[in-house]
């Protein structure tokens, strides 16, 4: 990685051109030059070829032959962060790909909204309780939660605490998929013990006995196990949204061995639904890296926005370098995906399609919390295979959220969670997650719905 070279008319800075939604009014201008010019000495987190193998992967899928999970928290935290929730997080994660490689027969591609997803986008900038009114929570990346003034007061130190934070998440990570952990004999130890009891669980324990069974059935053919890299580490990828433009902009590198531009914060990045106008700093950012990018895709978005997002992020047409994922609401995406499907596919643009179903089934319970509802989720998802199925698309993957912890935030799933039981474990930062159980129930639906 070298130094950045001001040439083209895109550099990583050229986003300062053109209007940023969603950035916080930091109110120490200096203190954020300090952040910055820290954040551009530190190393990258991610090496561009990462990146670009994460982008041949993605390509499969846009060929139809692979499917991406693309899953993690709402909003990391910095208060929520030990060894524990990472590794859990990614035992779900990796269960959630045996359910679906084994039941659907299709190569999974693992990516975490983990090691960066630390800003979120608000609707609006401030919050009022009584007579108080305060900046709005963006994410550990910018302030702290609590309402109080000190603590919601953007403060551009957390740029550098969320780089670091990253570094020792994606340390662990790396760890845990290539030293042991994720080797395939191991896919017993990924089922947590609240998890195990469950119906979900207990199918779980089939496959991964089964699978066990064909390991021993090759090796007694003789098959040397030890040889097949496969089976004993996974590629796991790091993505999250890049909204807080500055941290990303310091973070992005030329690759030595292509001089191209990678955004080395992580392999992959997305634009919000917030934040993807054709005209706006984060598209335009977007636009000169070369990491595989993503793009929300919400119901204000016109079949024509989402034929121009294509060509201003993907101009060359290269499969894997953009995965579009709609999030329409299960009332709605019966109606409003065909168009966009039509779109795309008329003017031969390869996309991975990829289906968030949680951001537009959110609503407040009764008691005002922050919830979605499993058979929500679930009709979302059994719309878009649907949809793709009648259009002769690929469904290519799923983007969800979720922890490895036995939560309460979104209703129903097997163990029904009722309005009142919400109060009981709901920890998340932001968004209502599924629970480890809700989450494996989810990967065998969606398994059904791929295999038919
Ligand atoms: C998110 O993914 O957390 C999010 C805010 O989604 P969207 O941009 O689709 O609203
Ligand atoms: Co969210």
């Amino acid at each position: 990685m070298t130094s950045r070279p001001e040439t083209s008319r895109w550099s990583a800075a050229s986003w300062r051109k053109f209007p940023a939604a969603q950035q916080p009014d930091w109110p120490d201008a200096d203190a954020l030059k300090q952040a910055e010019a820290r954040l551009s000495t530190l190393p990258p987190l991610v090496f561009a070829g990462e990146a670009r193998l994460l982008t041949a992967q993605l390509a499969e899928v846009a060929n139809g032959e692979a499917f991406l999970l693309q899953a993690g928290d709402c909003a990391e935290s910095f208060a929520d962060f030990t060894a524990d929730s990472i590794r859990d997080k990614l035992k779900i994660i990796l269960q959630m790909a045996v359910a679906l490689t084994y039941a659907a027969g299709v190569p999974v591609v693992k990516v975490g909204r983990i090691a960066g997803q630390f800003a979120k986008p608000r609707t609006s900038g401030t919050e009022r309780i009584g007579d108080v009114e305060l900046p709005v929570f963006r994410g550990h990346m910018v302030n702290d939660e609590a309402f109080e003034g000190e603590a919601r007061t953007p403060d551009p130190e957390r740029l550098v605490a969320a780089y670091q934070q990253s570094a020792s998440t994606l340390n662990l990570l790396r760890a845990f998929t290539k030293g042991g952990f994720a080797d395939l004999s191991q896919v017993h130890l990924w089922n947590q013990q609240f998890v195990a009891s469950s119906a979900e669980g207990q199918r779980y324990e089939r496959i991964a006995s089964e699978i066990d069974r064909a390991l021993r059935f090759m090796a007694a053919c003789g098959i040397d196990l030890g040889a097949e890299e496969g089976l004993h580490h996974v590629d796991f990828f790091t993505s999250h949204e890049a909204l807080i433009l500055p941290y990303e902009e310091c973070l992005t590198r030329v690759d030595s061995l292509t001089g191209d531009w990678y955004d080395c914060s992580a392999h992959m990045i997305w634009v919000g639904d917030r934040t993807r106008q054709l005209d706006g700093a984060h598209i335009e950012f977007a636009s000169g890296i070369n990491n595989p990018v993503g793009c929300k895709v919400g119901p204000s978005c016109s079949p024509e926005e989402v034929v121009a997002l294509c060509e201003r992020l993907n101009p060359d047409r290269l499969p894997g370098r953009l995965t579009l994922i709609t999030r329409f609401g299960a009332d709605r995406i019966t109606e409003l995906l065909p168009p966009v499907l039509r779109a795309v596919e008329a003017e031969g643009h390869p996309v991975v399609w990829a289906c968030d179903p949680m951001h537009g089934n959110t609503f407040a319970s009764e008691g005002g919390r922050k919830t979605r509802r499993f058979d929500d989720i679930l009709s979302e998802l059994r719309s878009f295979f649907a949809v793709h199925r009648d259009e002769g698309t690929w469904p290519g993957g799923v983007h969800v959220e979720l922890t490895g912890d036995d939560v309460t935030e979104c209703l129903g799933g097997a163990e029904e969670i009722l309005e009142g039981d919400l109060a009981a474990r709901y920890t998340t930062t932001c968004d209502p997650r599924l629970n480890a159980r809700q989450s494996l129930d989810l990967a065998f639906r969606v398994a059904e719905f791929l295999r038919s």
